[in-house]
């Protein structure tokens, strides 16, 4: 490996200053001069290799794949006579991903990204993030694709699983710190999809239509906070259009937003099989991705010839370079080039556990049926491959361990993706873990195929779990909120043959749960991960207390939510089609706010094995601004609470707001004081006619709560007028 000009040029900066004396460290150019000087010494042909780049895997026809590039989802050549390596990208947000076993090594598979944010614990988002971060680098990429940051804007879409919830306070800020933990391991991260990719049922073709305040105010809020928090090198634009041009061709999103109101200064990759035109590169993209993907390579030739003559292009070309180099130099992608060395399997699965472990979340517990205590002597597992492992999600995210999954479903199907349509479930058997949980037990197994069978067996049985599951792929949205295959009927079956029956969920999302009054219990554990099975079998079992919360609604039916009827669903493929978003930041729990519909569970909810009480709120205004209360541990057990604060109200406007949170360990019969910091910016409306967020004068209804809908203790705070620009 060539050093890079940085290290060539601090080293003679050393040397001239002479070993012996304890000179002055060496001043060293920001990345932004360091870039600008990589830029200088380019020629033209040197500022193409860094501009698109190749998906390289052999079944792509027409692929020709560099000697010693490993199968993965991207690969850019770098600019070896300057001393910058190429980029090596590899998926996403819950791991290395396993590109079909292609690569011949696996990775630690993470609980999916609503567990993490059911979580509600930053602390908890940058250490997974470093951990996927070391393992991409072990791997020997130097890019992760990571940091989903859509919201969950419908219940139905196919990728909730790898997003953060429904919440842009909550995403931006578990995105943001995701980030800062994969980059702290020298791997550059993506924020994606770049906006409003919030449905995949025809992605290329949708037009998300929606007004700029109410774009402002949500999915791009969730970036703004997730961009500065977490200073990704890259952002990803995503398939769709936004108000009539494609995202990866949006002047509005890539250049204003981006660029100008948030100061980016990283580069915008395309998402693969993005990019419509030459043109793209003048409305803010700066690299072509998966290039086979699209119809022409336009960021090669073509844009080699525009820049010959178009002073725009080659002003953008220079750009586009500086911007790669920048967050390459600023990550450490350079000097700290990834060295394939073997994972650390089992600090991996850690991580996965404790996230899978502080991601669950308790839906219901009627008289304390959890945790299942000693006395329970024959316990009935039922269905969802329980007996072999724990379900994941599929399409580009898909994550498995070297030895791969243990149960591959196919689905097949038709279309040019059904190759991929196939749930994986990970080596983590719930079974195998709650038998060595529960040795006094006996512990039988049902696969649950026969409903009547195993409403047999759950009949001479002290409980029955029941794992349900819901696989999800990147591509396909859910048509309904239903379980599929005959789950729900299964459940039911279950539930009248013994009341003591618990629901174990590993979906992607909010289901329905038409059985939910004749159940004893329901824990929804999302796709748990590499240790989902200890995982679950910990809580059911009492070692570790529930703490997640829900970062998304789960409604009671598709008609309480702003498209009951799921968009793009009868319009032919290949065919554009208008989605109005006309719920436009009232997203979730916000629309529920606004139109009174009472969810099935509520954002923010989740039970524990004790009780929580709030008092004593104290709030303070002023420059800057807090809201403080006492939260009290009421019950016998130890246990973890997320009290949530939110807006509710402000002078000329109503809408619920999450404004801040905080994540306490609690002791039986401990109380903890808890402050938590208000950012002006969550009480701001977008003002478009002034081009800036403003938080008017006068009142403003604050409440502290235990969700979206149970709301204990409610005050109010003051401000006078505040204009916040765009950058703040
Ligand atoms: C997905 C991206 C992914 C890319 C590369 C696309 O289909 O939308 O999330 O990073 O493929 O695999």
């Amino acid at each position: 490996m060539k050093k890079s000009i940085f290290l060539m040029s601090c080293a003679m900066a050393v040397l001239s200053q002479g070993a012996a004396i304890a000179a002055p460290k060496a001043k060293v150019d920001s990345p932004d001069v360091q870039a600008a000087k990589i830029v200088g010494q380019m020629t033209p042909e040197d500022k193409l290799n860094l501009v698109h780049g190749i998906m390289p895997l052999p079944m792509l026809p027409g692929t020709v794949i560099p000697a010693g590039v490993t199968p993965s989802a991207g690969y850019v050549a770098g600019a070896p006579r300057l001393g910058v390596p190429a980029l090596r990208e590899t998926d996403a947000s819950l791991g290395v991903a396993y590109v079909f076993g292609l690569r011949g090594d696996g990775a630690t598979a993470l609980p999916s990204s609503p567990a993490l944010a059911a979580s509600w614990n930053p602390d908890l988002a940058y250490q997974s993030g470093a951990m996927i971060g070391q393992e991409a680098w072990r791997s020997g990429f130097n890019v992760l694709l990571a940091g989903g940051a859509n919201l969950a804007r419908d219940p139905r879409n196919g990728r909730n699983f790898e997003y953060l919830g429904e919440d842009p306070l909550l995403a931006g800020t578990m995105a943001g710190e995701s980030v800062r933990g994969i980059q702290s391991q020298h791997v550059i991260s993506t924020v994606k999809h770049f906006a409003l990719n919030d449905l995949e049922t025809g992605r290329q073709f949708l037009n998300a239509k929606i007004s700029e305040a109410g774009l402002r105010e949500s999915d791009l809020l969730a970036f703004e906070i997730a961009v500065k928090r977490g200073e990704p090198g890259s952002v990803m634009c995503s398939y769709n259009l936004v108000n009539g041009g494609y995202a990866c061709g949006n002047d509005f999103l890539l250049n204003k937003m981006l660029k100008r109101d948030w100061g980016f200064k990283g580069w915008v990759m395309s998402d693969w099989g993005a990019v419509h035109g030459l043109s793209d590169a003048l409305n803010g993209l700066d690299q072509q991705s998966g290039q086979q993907l699209d119809k022409a390579v336009y960021f090669h030739l073509p844009l080699q010839e525009a820049a010959k003559t178009d002073k725009a292009y080659a002003t953008r070309l220079d750009d586009m370079n500086q911007r790669i180099l920048r967050s390459m130099i600023a990550v450490g992608v350079i000097e700290h080039p990834p060295v394939k060395t073997p994972l650390d399997r089992e600090a991996g699965a850690k991580v996965a556990q404790t996230t899978a472990a502080q991601g669950m979340v308790l839906l219901r517990n009627q008289n304390n049926l959890l945790p299942l205590t000693a006395s329970a002597k024959r316990i009935v597992v039922i269905g969802g491959h329980a007996d072999l492992g724990v379900l994941s999600g599929a399409g580009s995210s898909q994550v498995a361990p070297r030895e791969g999954p243990s149960v591959t479903d196919v689905l097949g199907g038709e279309g040019p993706l059904s190759f991929i349509r196939r749930a994986m479930y990970m080596p983590s058997s719930p079974l195998k873990a709650i038998r060595a949980g529960a040795p006094q037990a006996k512990v039988t197994f049902d696969d649950g195929r026969y409903p009547a069978a195993a409403a047999d067996l759950a009949k001479s049985a002290d409980v029955a779990i029941v794992f349900a599951t819901q696989w999800m792929m990147e591509a396909y949205d859910s048509p309904d909120l239903s379980l599929p295959s005959g789950q729900d009927e299964l459940i039911a079956a279950v539930a009248a043959a013994n009341p003591n029956t618990i629901v174990v969920l590993e979906t992607g999302g909010p289901v329905a749960m038409p059985w939910l009054n004749k159940v004893g219990a329901v824990v929804e554990a999302w796709y748990p991960g590499i240790r989902g099975g200890e995982a679950i079998a910990d809580l059911l079992l009492g070692k570790v207390a529930p703490s997640g919360r829900l970062p998304m609604t789960f409604p009671a039916s598709l008609a309480q939510t702003p498209h009951p009827i799921l968009p793009g669903i009868n319009v032919p493929e290949g065919q554009q089609f208008d989605v109005d978003y006309v719920e436009g930041s009232d997203v979730g729990y916000r629309w529920f706010a606004k139109t009174g519909a009472k969810p099935l569970f509520s954002f923010g909810f989740g039970l524990t094995y004790t009780q929580f009480a709030y008092s004593d709120l104290v709030i303070k205004a002023g420059d800057k601004p807090s809201v403080s209360f006492t939260v009290k541990n009421t019950g016998a057990k130890a246990g973890t609470d997320v009290p949530q604060l939110y807006l509710t109200q402000s002078p000329n406007r109503t809408q619920q707001r999450l404004v801040g949170w905080s994540r306490v360990d609690l002791a039986a019969g401990e109380a903890k004081s808890v402050t938590v910091p208000v950012d002006p910016k969550m009480l701001a409306n977008w003002d478009q006619t002034a081009g800036a967020w403003r938080v008017d004068a006068g009142t403003y209804q604050m409440a502290v709560g235990a969700s979206a809908n149970d709301l204990a203790l409610k005050g109010t705070l003051v401000s006078k007028l505040l204009k916040l620009k765009p950058q703040s």
